[in-house]
């Protein structure tokens, strides 16, 4: 805090608000981060050391000449970048649920809070230390950052990851076409949180590995497989996924492929509900028929 003074002066002094701390060159103030800056007899400065908020306030420098006296005053305001100092902790939460992320900081001015969620869109959300998330949706699970920022320095920037879990669905599901002796596939996949697990059911009756089956589950899928395909094979699969949330299941079928004589039957059975049995009770599909669904779904998938 600079103060100049001239050859007339007789007494200078410093005081913060009302209290000296310098009295000419007696220093008055136990403080140790203060001193005098003196550049000859002309100035009469005072130096803080590790300003801190405690120091803001106003500051006098007051002269007597032997006319009169006379002071100068400075306010000294400190500013203090912002600092996050408390933000919630990660959370894990269901779906639906009414949540509110904190995040509380200080610095001086006031610093203001923002967040966003970092998705790629990440647009700002309307928030300030509270973030009220009502009814939070799968899609709004992910990383949130919470800023802090007064322009004294960069913004302080915190986060928080929240996990929103929900029940099972069933996305997709491959049946499959197979002939006598062949390998059957039936693939199912589900979006769920926490990862689901599978259960692979042929009528009532739960399926485990066995000599001709064997489960695989990969992560959000899993995948049956029939090893040496035989009559008894074809017919309805049930897929299950389920987590702590819920549980959903889907119907897949193990076709065998049609002998020509037969595919007009496949046919109409297949505009009916479901996929028909032919006269020998086993469900199929004419390979010429299969080819052309698949031709119509790629075609449909192009879109
Ligand atoms: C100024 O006064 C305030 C209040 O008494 C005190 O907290 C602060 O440390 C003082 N600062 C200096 C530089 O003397
Ligand atoms: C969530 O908040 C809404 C609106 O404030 C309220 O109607 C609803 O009951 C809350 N739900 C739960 C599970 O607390
Ligand atoms: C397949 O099996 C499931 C479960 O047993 C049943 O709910 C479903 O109706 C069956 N689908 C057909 C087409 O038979
Ligand atoms: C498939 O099953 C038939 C009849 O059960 C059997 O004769 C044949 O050896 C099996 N083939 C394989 C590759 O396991
Ligand atoms: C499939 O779901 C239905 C209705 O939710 C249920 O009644 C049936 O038992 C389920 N099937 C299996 C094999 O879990
Ligand atoms: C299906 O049934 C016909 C007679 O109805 C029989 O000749 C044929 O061998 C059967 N095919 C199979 C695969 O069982």
């Amino acid at each position: 805090l600079r103060c100049y003074v001239d050859d007339k002066v007789s007494r200078v002094a410093w005081l913060n608000r009302s209290n000296i701390i310098f009295a000419g060159s007696d220093k008055w103030s136990l403080d140790p981060r203060v001193d005098l800056v003196s550049k000859g007899q002309l100035e009469y400065s005072l130096r803080i050391q590790k300003v801190d908020v405690f120091d803001e306030g106003s500051y006098t420098c007051s002269i007597q000449t032997k006319q009169q006296a006379k002071t100068s005053q400075v306010y000294l305001i400190v500013q203090v970048p912002a600092s996050i100092y408390k933000v919630s902790e990660d959370m894990i939460v269901n779906e639906g649920s009414n949540v509110t992320l904190t995040c509380f900081a200080n610095g001086r001015p006031e610093p203001a809070i923002s967040w966003r969620l970092l998705n790629p869109s990440a647009d700002p959300l309307d928030g300030d230390e509270y973030l009220d998330i009502t009814g939070i949706m799968r899609n709004q699970a992910g990383r949130y950052e919470c800023k802090a920022s007064n322009d004294v320095a960069m913004p302080d920037v915190k986060y928080v990851n929240v996990v929103v879990n929900y029940p099972p669905t069933i996305k997709k599901t491959h049946s499959s076409v197979t002939q006598v002796g062949g390998m059957g596939t039936l693939q199912c996949q589900a979006t769920a949180i926490p990862v689901p697990e599978f259960e692979w059911y042929r009528d009532e009756k739960r399926l485990s590995n066995s000599q001709s089956i064997n489960i695989q589950i990969l992560g959000t899928t899993t995948i049956l497989m029939i090893a040496n395909v035989t009559d008894e094979d074809y017919g309805n699969y049930t897929c299950v996924a389920s987590n702590r949330l819920g549980v959903q299941n889907a119907s897949l079928f193990l076709y065998s492929e049609c002998p020509f004589r037969s595919s007009s039957p496949a046919l109409v059975s297949w505009a009916g509900p479901g996929m028909g049995r032919d006269i020998n009770g086993s469900s199929c599909v004419s390979a010429s028929l299969w080819l052309l669904l698949s031709c119509i779904a790629g075609l449909l998938l192009q879109c």
